[in-house]
């Protein structure tokens, strides 16, 4: 049996593909990911732009976990869960209210752009709510371009950049 090599030569090479956002979303298990398999369901059209990490409850989404997912290369982070009122585990979001904003803050003192994150309630019915705001979202990042972590790291003269947790987090 003959087996043919196939030599990549820069000729060959298939040509460096544009740049695209990675977007990763944190979305609870009772709302948000119902509200996004509902946009499937009803062939919404969204950019495949989004990686979707399902979690319990928004409650959960510690801000280190949102931290890690830009300092791992997302470009941008969506939380999203349930409207308030409607929590599974009654009390979660009323958490997640009061720690983005706290989030928000830091990634402003980390010299990274509010664009880059955002963080919305989506019920399990509103399909069309969850499209629109990736849609939005990846908009948005593309205006602002890649993160490039590490960069805006050493910028900051913070652990050369190398550092998943300058914020001091566990590595
Ligand atoms: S279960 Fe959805 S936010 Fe708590």
């Amino acid at each position: 049996m003959s087996e043919v090599e196939q030599v990549t030569t820069p000729e060959t090479a298939p040509p460096p593909q544009p740049w695209e956002p990675r977007i990763i979303a944190f979305l609870c298990y009772w709302c948000s990911y119902t509200g996004a398999d509902n946009a499937g369901t009803a062939r919404l059209k969204y950019p495949a732009n989004v990686d979707i990490i399902r979690v319990m409850c928004s409650g959960r989404i510690d801000p280190d976990l949102i931290m890690s997912a830009f300092a791992r290369g997302a470009d941008g982070v969506m939380v999203c869960g349930c409207h308030i009122g409607d929590c599974h585990y009654i009390a979660g979001n009323h958490k997640t209210m009061a720690r983005m904003p706290m989030v928000a803050r830091v990634l402003q003192d980390f010299g990274i752009e509010p664009e880059r994150f955002v963080h919305e309630w989506v019920s399990a019915a509103e399909g069309e709510k969850f499209a629109r705001l990736v849609r939005q979202v990846t908009e948005q990042v593309r205006q602002v371009g890649p993160l490039d972590w590490p960069g805006r790291m050493r910028q900051r003269g913070v652990g050369h950049g190398q550092d998943l947790h300058p914020w001091g987090g566990a590595a």
